[in-house]
């Protein structure tokens, strides 16, 4: 698990330079690593309407699940941010619903090597899933 930290939280930080962030000018680089080992990634991409912006995390989760990647252990998040980005309330959810068994791995793109460790329950408790 310790190589693939290390891995997934490069691999957010190479996302992180494609981020499309020039109103906020807050980049941010998410990666998403299966149990096979596949790594998928997102950055976030803003809008000329603010409020279409769409986050790293979900962009990264789009992208995998439209893949046809499921089973996510990990994910990690890469922003120029003190102690590493949070995610938002909207990304936890759906991290909730399609990553519920995930690692949250943050880290400040200035100190890639420390890395905070999360949990997506414990980012989202009690969280709202469809009725069976
Ligand atoms: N943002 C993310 O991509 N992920 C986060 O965890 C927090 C916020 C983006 C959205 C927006 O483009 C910019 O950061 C400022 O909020």
């Amino acid at each position: 698990m310790e190589n693939h930290r290390t891995d997934l939280v490069a691999a957010a930080a190479a996302a992180r330079k494609r981020a499309l962030a020039p109103y906020s000018r807050f980049n941010v680089g998410a990666a998403l690593l299966t149990r096979s080992g596949e790594i998928i990634s997102g950055a976030n991409v803003e809008s000329a309407s603010y409020g279409l912006t769409c986050c790293a995390e979900r962009v990264a989760l789009f992208h995998a699940l439209t893949s046809g990647k499921r089973d996510f252990i990990a994910i990690a998040i890469v922003a120029r941010a003190d102690r590493g980005p949070m995610p938002c309330g909207a990304c936890r959810q759906l991290l909730a619903e399609y990553a519920p068994d995930a690692a949250v791995w943050v880290a400040d793109s200035r100190a890639l090597g420390r890395i905070r460790e999360f949990s997506v329950r414990q980012l989202l408790p009690e969280a709202f899933l469809a009725a069976e």
